[in-house]
């Protein structure tokens, strides 16, 4: 397939060990179109995110991608780093020395509104961290809103949370960011943990990275593992989830989740469950749809799609 059937995306991220997955994915993934990679500060502080995916690039031979560098805090409130999952770097456990491409001199949010204003088409943007940068750029340039396809984004869940009881990580770092990207108007779609923990790096998963017989097979294994034992640790999970990837995967493959369309709303004000996203699954509240929100996941079509991206960057 050619790059005339590629669909254009933006990936906004904070590697974060699933968001190198969801790097390697887009990068690998020939029904993409990868036009630029921006950072967040989130798993870790922005130097940290933004050295993070300039690494995985390098790693995944995509150094002619733009990687600009966006927002170090959340609109509001102080930044908490996820260090106890993703480790001090943010992509604890393999060596990733190797030399990286530079970081555009342009804030991440007038990278994403050049290339969606020099594309020939609209724009997907997926994000897989918090979504601030998305917010800023949806408000501070409304122009380029009908140039944006849709808004995929990794966070939430239907269900309970995984930061705060009831909150998902990315939207509980940013919850009125995550409010105005949910009321933007534009279609999102919405993957949360109640499909993300469905994708389990098992001990074959892990084994199939290290069978790659590549530097790249190899840093994913390593990768894993680390994610892995924090999950352990933390969770009691028996695998890691690799949350970030599916974003990406549902984008290149509709097939790979089933979504309803129903109301989202991010709880902003709760003395306890301030970032949880209030999913009316059952349209009790009479409000219209404003996102697709993902119910299920076919794991196995997933682990697919990532293992062949994998494998196509890294030959
Ligand atoms: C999300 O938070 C981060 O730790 C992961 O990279 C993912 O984007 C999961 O809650
Ligand atoms: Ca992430």
């Amino acid at each position: 397939m050619g790059d005339f059937a590629a669909q254009p995306v933006i990936v906004d991220c904070d590697p974060g060990h699933d968001d190198a997955l969801a790097l390697l994915l887009a990068a690998g993934d020939p029904r993409l179109r990868l036009l630029g990679v921006t950072t967040v500060a989130g798993n870790q502080t922005l130097d940290k995110t933004t050295r993070n995916a300039l690494k995985i690039l390098a790693l995944a031979g995509a150094t002619g991608i733009p990687v600009a560098a966006g927002s170090a805090r959340p609109l509001i409130g102080e930044l908490t780093v996820a260090s106890d999952i993703h480790g001090a770097s943010g992509l604890d456990g393999p060596d990733l020395d190797v030399p990286v491409g530079e970081v555009a001199d342009v804030h991440a949010v007038d990278l994403m509104r050049r290339l969606i204003v020099e594309a020939t088409e609209p724009v997907t943007l997926i994000a897989t961290g918090p979504l601030t940068n998305v917010a800023l750029l949806l408000r501070g340039h409304p122009e380029v809103v009908p140039r944006v396809r849709r808004v995929v984004f990794m966070g939430g869940s239907t269900e309970r949370g995984n930061t705060t009881p009831y909150g998902e990580f990315n939207i509980v770092t940013d919850p009125e960011a995550a409010d105005i990207v949910l009321r933007s108007g534009l279609p999102t779609t919405m993957i949360g943990l109640n499909v993300t923990h469905q994708a389990l790096a098992t001990s074959p998963v892990i084994a199939e990275f290290e069978g790659m017989g590549t530097r790249l097979g190899t840093i994913c294994a390593e990768l894993m593992t680390f994610f892995a034992a924090t999950y352990r640790r933390v969770f009691g999970f028996a695998h890691p989830p690799v949350h970030d990837p599916i974003a990406v995967a549902a984008v290149i493959d509709p097939a790979v989740i089933r979504t309803v369309a129903v109301p989202v709303t991010v709880e902003l004000a709760g003395a306890h469950t301030r970032g949880a996203t209030v999913v009316d699954l059952h349209h009790r509240t009479g409000q219209p749809p404003n996102a697709a929100v993902a119910v299920s996941l076919d794991v196995d079509a997933f682990w697919r799609l990532l293992m062949t991206a994998v494998r196509r960057v890294a030959g």
